[in-house]
């Protein structure tokens, strides 16, 4: 052996040594802030066959902010999505406004970086997303496109965007937040439901699996943790679609919370009567605001509090077979969307603006533990 190679050699067995030592919980290693060795991740502590995910910072009010695109430039954040996660989902990068910015115009750049990455650190991806109300370019909205027209663009758009990644998304939030509160369809503010009709939607899921069948589709929705009339308007609507032999695999609660309401508490009974019904289930956007005073900490209850939902939000989906799929919507305070859309409201996330495990952290990986163990 060259003495480089010995070298080498010699760091390589050093670095086996330091990995073999036992994991001492929340002592700090001298590279990493207290409690954040290498070796005890999310997705470690995890069960095999359960993907623990993240949001992938960029795009959206990410633009309005004083920083460069997270994902692309901050190097300690991209290391922490790499290691701590198993699945990624592009919070901005799929969507409408993003991805198809003018008319026959596709920026692919930011989501082929995603999915490349992705592969290399073996994530799987879930899309984000096909059919909303929000989020879509002007072109598109004051356009004043005939219904053929319309059809035809958003057949394009979905067999090109779908079909780009073909083989590479496990799970696509199709259709997004497609009711309201009362469970009526949100037909004043989706264009595609007013324009053309509930319909639609069928043909949307069909689309998307003509251009990847491998992918499991998803109707994806906030406000719908609990059993409620927004919930049962998806339990209602997915078993008609399914009896007309649309695709849909799954549905899925983006888990919005925040400590001003109670947990939502039959998140596990709601789960459940969607699984029972042979679907897939997930938690695609999980978040925990607080209310915080400018320039102030929360405080140690707060901050349990927060933990205790983030805990009890992943054990619901722990305890429902088919809910495979966990995601929290950014894992920093750094770039949380919470305080540009909540007024007074804010560290929703995991680890704070240093990358600091808080104790929602903790709690999802010592849930993540036990369902392992289990
Ligand atoms: C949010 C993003 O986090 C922001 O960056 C963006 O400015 C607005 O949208 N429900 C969804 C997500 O389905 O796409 C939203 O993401 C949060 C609510």
């Amino acid at each position: 052996m060259k003495v480089p190679q010995l070298l080498l050699a010699a760091v390589l067995a050093s670095a086996l040594l330091l990995q073999a030592a036992p994991a001492q919980a929340h002592q700090p290693d001298g590279k990493h802030p207290p409690g954040q060795s290498k070796q005890d991740t999310l997705r470690r502590a995890a069960p095999k066959d359960f993907k623990i995910g993240s949001a992938v910072a960029g795009g959206g009010h990410h633009e309005s902010q004083d920083y460069p695109d997270p994902f692309t430039f901050d190097k300690e954040y991209r290391k922490l999505l790499g290691a701590e996660f198993s699945s990624v989902s592009p919070e901005n990068q799929a969507k409408w406004e993003f991805i198809h910015p003018e008319p026959g115009v596709y920026r692919f750049a930011e989501m082929d970086a995603i999915v490349r990455f992705a592969q290399k650190n073996k994530q799987a991806v879930r899309g984000h997303t096909l059919f909303w109300h929000s989020q879509n370019p002007q072109w598109l909205e004051q356009g004043n496109f005939s219904d053929d027209e319309l059809r035809a663009i958003l057949k394009d758009h979905i067999q090109t965007v779908v079909g780009r990644y073909a083989g590479k998304i496990q799970q696509w939030d199709v259709a997004n937040e497609i009711f309201n509160d009362d469970g009526t369809l949100r037909t004043a503010d989706n264009i595609w439901i007013r324009e053309l009709g509930p319909d639609i939607i069928a043909d949307a899921f069909r689309w998307a699996h003509e251009a990847d069948p491998s992918a499991k589709l998803f109707f994806n929705d906030f406000g719908v943790e609990d059993i409620n009339a927004k919930s049962n308007a998806y339990l209602e609507l997915i078993p008609r679609l399914q009896a007309q032999g649309v695709p849909v695999d799954g549905f899925a609660v983006q888990g919005h919370l925040s400590t001003r309401y109670g947990f939502p508490s039959n998140l596990q009974a709601n789960l459940q009567r969607f699984d029972d019904l042979g679907l897939e289930t997930a938690v695609t956007e999980m978040d925990v605001r607080m209310d915080v005073a400018a320039g102030t900490e929360p405080t140690a209850a707060q901050l349990e509090k927060q933990a205790d939902y983030y805990q009890r939000a992943l054990e619901a989906c722990l305890a429902v077979d088919g809910c495979r799929s966990f995601t929290i919507w950014g894992f920093t305070d750094k770039y949380s969307w919470v305080p540009v859309f909540f007024a007074g409201e804010g560290e929703a996330t995991v680890m704070d603006e240093n990358f600091t495990r808080k104790p929602a952290y903790y709690a999802v990986r010592d849930t993540l533990r036990s369902a392992a163990r289990r």
